[in-house]
């Protein structure tokens, strides 16, 4: 427990994410990866995220060579009809579609030949496999920049095979890597290990950008959780965000 929450307990403010105003991941189209399963569920995923205080979402599907071969063209017609529907609701919220891309073969070969979906200033994010490092993790982040890519590695604090040599996090910021972490990691909601990964990368100052990773409308009710921690208030007031230059 840290000093903050021993001094407050429970009564810690609720944190006001619209200071972010943009979250940069998640999984809100319908039917193409583990996320969103229909329109329906797309709007009220959306509608809760903008009820937290989300202005504008950066919406981010997989796109994993094994398992969801998604392209740009799949992502950016998806997007148009979910913006079609948040439109027909009312939500009074923007959005647009980059990727989560797997670190797999499939994505190395990508890299400088077909186009690739960025968010704000080329800003490309991409995950790894939660089981064994990938041994292709240099190339990879070396070829995104040189072709004038910033590579943001998503979710850092959930790949356990880092969890003892938390050296390796600032090797990889070294390098100019980026580091998002998810909201839902410091309520605890990916275990302890996550949790306290992530609030060491708070303390360290290596957290660039802070993403919902919302795949189901329950995860709602873990960022009310972790609005409250300590670590959060910490994060925001930290003034290293990009998430709202974004
Ligand atoms: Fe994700």
């Amino acid at each position: 427990m840290s000093w903050l929450s021993k001094l407050f307990g429970n009564s810690l403010q609720e944190a006001d994410l619209s200071v972010l105003n943009t979250d940069v991941h998640s999984h809100l189209i319908p039917g193409i990866d583990d996320g969103s399963v229909s329109l329906e569920d797309s709007v009220n995923l959306i509608r809760g995220l903008h009820d937290l205080g989300y202005s504008k979402l950066i919406t981010t599907p997989h796109i994993m060579s094994d398992f969801y071969r998604n392209t740009p063209e799949i992502i950016l017609k998806g997007l148009d009809n979910v913006r079609e529907a948040i439109s027909a609701e009312g939500i009074p919220i923007e959005i647009f579609a980059a990727a989560e891309y797997y670190c797999d073969h499939d994505f190395e070969l990508k890299i400088g030949k077909e186009d690739l979906l960025t968010f704000g200033d080329r800003y490309l994010l991409f995950e790894l496999s939660y089981l064994n490092p990938s041994d292709n993790f240099d190339t990879v982040t070396f070829k995104m920049q040189l072709e004038g890519y910033k590579p943001v590695l998503a979710h850092p604090e959930r790949y356990p095979y880092w969890y003892q040599s938390f050296e390796k996090y600032e090797e990889i910021r070294d390098k100019g890597v980026l580091l998002q972490i998810n909201l839902a990691s410091i309520s605890g909601h990916y275990g302890t290990v996550a949790k306290r990964i992530a609030e060491r990368l708070i303390d360290n100052n290596l957290v660039d950008l802070l993403g919902s990773d919302m795949h189901k409308l329950s995860h709602i009710d873990v960022y009310k959780k972790a609005i409250k921690e300590p670590a959060l208030h910490k994060l925001l007031n930290s003034g290293r965000l990009l998430n709202s230059s974004l």
